[in-house]
């Protein structure tokens, strides 16, 4: 019988594939135990895709097996597939297990911020995650992934979105001249969206979020449309005046059958770095109450906190920038919740949008 030190080790040497850190790093064995007839093995993986299962499964057999030490038994659990018959049957990205709207009732309330920290969040727990910016209007996750004037590589007619952080990123902005982008109506909005679903070529990821541009608008049905949106996350501020514009979000979230995985409060208070006092600057705590209202749960409450900014400013988030920060701690809380989230829609059939019509807003 071999040495159940002797499996692990063997286990510890697996890198789950597409990222740097190993199976074990990633506390993805779930079960590595030792009998007369050989190893027995779960693995607990986040990704639906065959092809990551297959590929750990190869790993697991051929490691072993050059070991010498037989294999008894390999099971690898793997999250529940979305049904794909939502946006009236159409996934216009099938490679993809689920997407999530990042949205707001307004610009400037850290909507970008959330999206580029959740993303590399997820990351962080072995999740293959893509980031399209959809906001042709304010495209900035370019600059806080630090790939601004990075220019995408095309490859015929298709585009391969830029690694950045360990995750896939792409912005519609960084396609479009600048100022043009200003002036766009709805319906050009539309055919962008409709022509950027079709050229860029993700890959086979686990998670795509959308940074959606402000307000409830042609971008949001578009998307709603095409895809079987999973999940959305709405960002808000908490200041009392920003409610009209974030109950809007949430209602638009509602009009498209897209359920709701939570509510970020960004901007919740200040906290004195020389002190540790809370200065509730802009408020703190309205979210809340919102999302009693809507059945959903704040995901978490940002404080306004230097770092934040610099890491966006910099290029380097502060998930990635600061790891032990509390502030980077909520995101991955955050991260964790909206997983759970997805997982518990993804296992109850998914989403239908089919009744969404162009008309609605
Ligand atoms: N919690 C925070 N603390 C400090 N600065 C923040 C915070 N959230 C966002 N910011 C900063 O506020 C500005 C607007 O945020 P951004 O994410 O671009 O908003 P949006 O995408 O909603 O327009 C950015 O400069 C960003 O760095
Ligand atoms: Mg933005």
């Amino acid at each position: 019988m071999a040495a159940i030190s002797a499996i692990t080790d063997i286990l510890a040497r697996i890198p789950y594939p597409g990222f740097p850190k190993t199976i074990v790093e990633f506390g993805f064995v779930t079960r590595a135990e030792s009998s007369d007839a050989g190893a027995l093995i779960t693995l607990s993986i986040p990704s639906a895709a065959g092809e990551v299962s297959e590929q750990l499964r190869l790993e697991v057999t051929q490691r072993l097996e050059a070991a010498g030490i037989p294999l008894a038994e390999l099971t690898i659990d793997t999250p529940p597939l979305p049904r794909q018959t939502s946006s009236n049957g159409f996934n216009a990205l099938p490679a993809i297990q689920s997407f999530v709207m990042v949205s707001s009732g307004k610009g400037g309330v850290g909507k970008s911020t959330t999206s580029v920290n959740l993303a590399l969040a997820l990351a962080q727990r072995g999740i293959r995650v893509g980031l399209l910016d959809v906001d042709v209007y304010g495209p900035n996750i370019p600059r806080m992934m630090g790939i601004d004037g990075v220019e995408p590589v095309f490859v015929g007619n298709t585009i391969k979105p830029i690694p950045a952080h360990g995750i896939k990123v792409m912005s519609m902005g960084s396609l479009i001249a600048r100022d043009a982008s200003l002036l766009w109506k709805g319906a050009m909005v539309t055919q962008a969206i409709d022509q950027m679903l079709v050229d860029i070529k993700w890959g086979e990821i686990d998670v795509l979020l959308f940074d959606m541009p402000p307000g409830t608008g042609d971008a949001q049905i578009t998307l709603a449309q095409s895809l079987p949106i999973t999940a959305g996350v709405c960002v808000t501020t908490p200041q009392k005046v920003a409610l009209d514009d974030t109950v809007r979000a949430l209602d638009m979230f509602g009009q498209l059958n897209i359920p709701i995985a939570g509510i970020v409060e960004n901007m919740s208070g200040f906290i004195c770095p020389e002190t540790g006092t809370e200065y509730p600057i802009f408020g703190k705590g309205t979210a809340h109450h919102l999302a009693d209202a809507y059945e959903t749960r704040v995901l978490a409450e940002i404080p306004i906190e230097p770092t934040v900014r610099e890491g966006g400013d910099a290029g380097m988030p502060i998930v990635t920038l600061a790891p032990d920060d509390p502030v980077t701690r909520r995101y991955l809380q955050a991260a964790d919740t909206l997983w759970e989230q997805i997982q518990a829609i993804n296992a109850e059939g998914g989403v239908d949008n089919s009744a969404v019509q162009p008309t609605m807003f």
